[in-house]
Parts: C-alpha cells; structure tokens; sequence
C-alpha cells in the first residue's frame, strides 16, 4: 500500500468517526474538531448569531469538543447552559475544556442522544447544533421534541458546513434550504438563512418558537 493510499483511508476512518467518536480514531477526531481554525470560526460564528443574553438558558445538541459550550458560557454569564451528546469521548473532551464553569455551575453536560432528551423544570431561552443534525434520527421529530422544550419566542440556530467531497456554495444553499424546510415542519416560525463564507459556506438557518396567538406566525 502507497504511503497516499494509507492516508486516504485513514482520512477517511476519522471523517467517518464524526457522528459518533469512539475509541482512538475518535479522540483523533475531537482534536481535529478542537484546532480545525474554520470549525472554531464556525462555532464562534453560530453563537454570535444566536444573540445569547446574560441571564439565557441555552441547549447545544451535539456538542462535540465543546467550543460553542465554551463560547454560550461566555455569554449566558448569569444564566446556564446544557449539553447533550451521545459520544462518551466527546462528552469526557468537552467537560475538561468546560471545566472551570461547570464546576461554578453554570455548564452542565450530559452523556445523552438526541432521542432521549433530558428534562428541564424551565424552559429553555434557546437551543443550538453545529453540524450535528444529519446524524439524528427522524430530525423532524427531534426538531418538534426541542421546540417543546422552548419557551415561547425562544430561539434556534441549526447551522451546517457540508464536509462531503467537491462541496460547493451550491451544496452549502441547499444544506440552508433543507434546514429550513425541517425547522418549518417542525413548528417553528420567522426561519431566515445566514451564511458564513468560508471554504465551503457555513449555513446557519435561525428560526423562533411561535407565541401562541401572537403575530409570530408566517
Ligand atoms: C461533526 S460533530 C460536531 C461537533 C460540534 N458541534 C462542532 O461543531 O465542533 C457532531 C457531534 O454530534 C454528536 N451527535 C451526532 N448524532 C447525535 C445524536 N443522535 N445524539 C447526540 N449527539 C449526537 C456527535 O457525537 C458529535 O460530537
């Protein structure tokens, strides 16, 4: 085997590592997540267009590393924010880099999949995933189970770069639609696309948790 070759294929089993890392190939992927400059640009981006306010009550589904839980922490200073994820070596990497605010209680991550989503007694002010989407199952469903756990007016940011061979801009618009159409199925309102330009786009698709009989609907 070529040294090329060799390489393609281990590329190859860490890309495939990213919907669920286990074991030494998905450690390998964590640090790829962490120190890939356009995935913490990515993630920093997501969170600033969330708008989070200090006192907010946040969910990122998928938190990977954990840089946008760092990032949502920053922000929701007198507030909290959670975590789920169903990768046990992510849940380990993103708890040491959130260390300082967990212990301060105000970060609390959970070893949990998308499909059994932790009770909250208030209900969340936003939720969050970066890239994380396309693995769930029956993300319609999902996507109605976390407008349940929002209050009304409460926000959401779905954002995807598609890692796919030959992405282009093209591939990133029609991630954004498709993103939207789900948010949309699900019940939520007011969906309005972002894109970050980087190499491929970033889409951020943002949408709200209607208010019941206000002038939220479209
Ligand atoms: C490609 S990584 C992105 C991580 C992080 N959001 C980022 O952008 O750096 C996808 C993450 O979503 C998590 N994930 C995928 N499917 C999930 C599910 N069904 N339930 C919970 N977490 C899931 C994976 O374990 C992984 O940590």
């Amino acid at each position: 085997m070529t040294s090329t070759s060799l390489k393609q294929r281990l590329t190859t089993q860490v890309v495939r590592q990213f919907g669920r890392p286990r074991g030494v190939l998905g450690r390998l992927a964590g640090w790829v997540m962490a120190h890939r400059a356009t995935n913490r640009r990515r993630n920093l981006w997501v969170v600033s267009l969330l708008d989070v306010r200090p006192t907010d009550r946040v969910l990122e589904v998928g938190f990977g590393p954990g840089l946008a839980i760092a990032e949502l922490a920053r922000h929701a200073s007198r507030g909290r924010v959670y975590g789920i994820d169903h990768s046990d070596v992510m849940t380990r990497r993103a708890r040491r880099r959130n260390a300082a605010a967990i212990r301060a209680g105000r970060v609390d991550l959970r070893h949990a999949p998308v499909d059994r989503l932790p009770h909250f007694d208030t209900p969340l002010d936003a939720v969050v995933a970066v890239n994380s989407l396309g693995f769930w199952p029956d993300p319609v469903r999902r996507l109605g189970e976390l407008r349940g756990l929002l209050r009304p007016g409460g926000r959401i940011a779905l954002a995807g770069q598609p890692r796919c061979a030959g992405a282009t801009a093209d591939t990133t618009a029609r991630a954004g639609r498709e993103l939207h159409d789900l948010l949309t199925r699900a019940g939520f309102t007011r969906a309005r696309v972002e894109t970050l330009p980087l190499s491929p786009p970033v889409a951020c698709v943002l949408a709200v948790n209607p208010v019941e009989g206000g002038a939220d609907h479209d």
